[in-house]
């Protein structure tokens, strides 16, 4: 079955750096899982129009308002957007984002039929502590009785950007228990995922796929990713 290969560029990139991206990207042939790739909001609507799906990488829990500096879910469909993660584990951390936000940002991008890419995941003191199953469920309280189709992004935060990954064990036994909670949902691992642990990832562990910081920002390399599996 076809996997779901995310890229999140984070904040990175420039108009020029983005847009030779994806045209160095769209030389690679033989990727015939779905792509889609999360740009700084700034760009979305630049290169929204493409064969390549774009996801914004957060999006506003207020419909409208007073909310300096935030861009609704409404906007984005307006600038057609049809994902967005949220819940990344940099927003929780530097925007003070609760479960709660988290929960209005999905029901934001439920009305305007945006797909919601929601991370999750947990820091490594709770892992060390036996705490990360029930640390797992509070993160997905809110998202058990949907009959939505789930896109769960599971990033553990001492994963991201270390070069550590969890073994393919260790996915699975998140990803089962991801499977137990929620009706409906498709799983990615994120977290140093790179060329050369993609494909033992995406063949070997119970996900749908994987959502990918540093080593999207090489199309090469991301690239190589998408297709190996
Ligand atoms: P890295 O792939 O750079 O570890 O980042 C993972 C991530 O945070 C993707 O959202």
């Amino acid at each position: 079955m076809s996997k779901l290969i995310v890229a999140n560029f984070k904040m990175n990139g420039t108009k020029s750096s983005i847009t030779q991206w994806f045209n160095d990207f769209s030389m690679e042939k033989n990727i015939s899982n779905e792509v889609i790739v999360a740009l700084p909001a700034l760009f979305l609507f630049d290169f929204a129009d493409n064969n390549i799906s774009v996801a914004a990488q957060n999006v506003s829990s207020h419909s409208s308002g007073a909310y300096t500096s935030q861009i609704s879910a409404e906007m984005l469909k307006d600038c057609g957007i049809n994902y967005s993660i949220i819940g990344h584990s940099e927003s929780r951390e530097f925007l003070k984002e609760t479960d709660e936000d988290i929960f209005n940002k999905y029901n934001q991008l439920i009305k305007y039929s945006i797909k919601p890419i929601i991370c999750i995941g947990e820091p490594l003191k709770i892992r060390e502590d036996n705490l990360l199953q029930s640390f797992i469920s509070s993160q997905l309280k809110q998202f058990e009785d949907t009959d939505n189709e789930l896109i769960i992004a599971y990033e553990p935060i001492w994963a991201i950007g270390s070069g550590l990954i969890p073994t393919v064990e260790d996915i699975n036994e998140v990803s089962e228990l991801i499977r137990g909670l929620c009706k409906n949902v498709k799983i990615l691992y994120g977290g140093s995922v790179n060329e050369e642990n993609a494909s033992n990832l995406l063949n070997n562990s119970n996900i749908d796929g994987v959502l990918v910081g540093g080593a999207s920002l090489d199309p090469k390399e991301f690239a190589n990713i998408a297709q190996s599996c």
